[in-house]
């Protein structure tokens, strides 16, 4: 384990061009109320946590980034936010807080693989729920303001009972991803009433975007997209016809600003209200990526929910947040994207 940031000997500074320009959308429609504020990102060197970041560094605030660099990558970290290598799960992490005084924490950090996850369950919950409570003590020890919690809404609904699933359908997690998520949502009660530490829940839907990581085992689009760049074959999982609900990263990222002053102690699904077929993405992508090559069926991946999409009308009441980018433009920016780095 190494940790790097001022003040401990051992700061690792990087720079990187911002390759995509996206970041203004992160920001429309929206100005900040009050002064700048110091706001730490867990997993910002991630996939989803460094557009995060770009946003609120867009937005004005000063962004500190805690990440491992298990998945994240430092070329991911926007050059004015300080990078600290480092676990959540360790005991190290307090000297971050006392050094960089947080009034805000974001959570993104995560282990996030469903099939990982019936594998590993204890190191999930490892994870997912010790690491983050770590955080949350660390919360309550240097009188952090606000947590916004990462959680997910393709995970911690299981097969929904009807769709979309709104905030208030049972919780009913298929795999232990989605239960080391559900069990931390209720965390935040407790310590908002005992603590005063402010909580926003986002549930994502299935993110995807520039920087999703093509290689992993989750993410469809991202690894659709590669594949079909290299003239590789992209594998359908089962039929093709389960459903997800596709919302663009950096509709998401929007989120996270607008929860910095609104959604105190509330849970919300982001996502489109939409559900879409993999076998439509594999065709969008197709014709995206100019990828000649049929569909190919695989055997169906065990654990995984057949169909979820998600009710976003509680956000866009009381978050005034709606997704922008819909899902013709965000395939073709993700593959411009993928094009742009191979
Ligand atoms: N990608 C999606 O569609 C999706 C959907 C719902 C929820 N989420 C949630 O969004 C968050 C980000 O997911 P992502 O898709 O960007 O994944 P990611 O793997 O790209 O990001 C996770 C980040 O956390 C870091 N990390 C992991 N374990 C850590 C630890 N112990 N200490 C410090 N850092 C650690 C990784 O290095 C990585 O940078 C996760 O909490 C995930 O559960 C993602």
């Amino acid at each position: 384990m190494s940790l790097a940031g001022p003040g401990f000997g051992l700061w690792d500074e990087f720079h990187r061009l911002v390759l995509f320009g996206l970041t203004g959308n992160y920001v429309q429609n929206r100005t900040i109320k009050g002064a700048e504020m110091k706001i730490l990102v867990t997993g910002g060197a991630g996939f989803i946590g460094s557009h995060v970041v770009d946003a609120y560094v867009q937005a004005g605030h000063d962004v500190v980034v805690v990440d491992d660099l298990s998945t994240g990558k430092k070329e991911n970290v926007h050059p004015r936010a300080r990078l600290y290598q480092v676990d959540i799960r360790r005991p190290e992490l307090d000297k971050v807080f006392a050094v960089e005084k947080p009034d805000i924490v974001n959570h993104h950090a995560a282990k996030a693989n469903v099939r990982e996850s019936l594998a590993q369950p204890v190191f999930y919950a490892d994870v997912n729920i010790l690491g983050s409570l770590n955080l949350l003590e660390l919360c309550r020890k240097h009188a952090v303001k606000k947590f916004i919690f990462i959680s997910t809404g393709g995970a911690v609904y299981g097969e929904p009972v009807y769709l979309p699933a709104d905030e208030t359908h049972p919780i009913q997690p298929l795999d232990a991803y989605g239960a080391s998520k559900a069990a931390f949502e209720h965390y935040f009660p407790p310590y908002r009433s005992n603590y005063g530490l402010s909580f926003t829940i986002l549930r994502y839907a299935n993110v995807y975007g520039p920087r999703q990581d093509p290689y992993g085992e989750a993410g469809v689009v991202a690894i659709f997209a590669g594949r079909m760049l290299h003239g590789e074959q992209a594998v359908i999982n089962g039929s093709g016809e389960q459903e997800r609900d596709f919302v663009y990263v950096g509709d998401a990222a929007r989120a996270n600003i607008l929860a910095l002053d609104r959604g105190d102690g509330k849970v919300y699904n982001i996502g489109t209200g939409v559900g879409t077929s993999i076998n439509d993405v594999f065709a969008r992508l197709k014709a995206a990526t100019g990828y000649v090559g049929t569909d190919v069926h695989g055997p169906p991946k065990a654990g995984e929910v057949f169909k979820i999409y998600l009710d976003v009308d509680k956000a866009a009441c009381e978050l005034d947040w709606r997704p922008v980018v819909g899902l013709e433009e965000g395939l073709r920016l993700t593959v411009e994207y993928f094009r742009s780095q191979s």
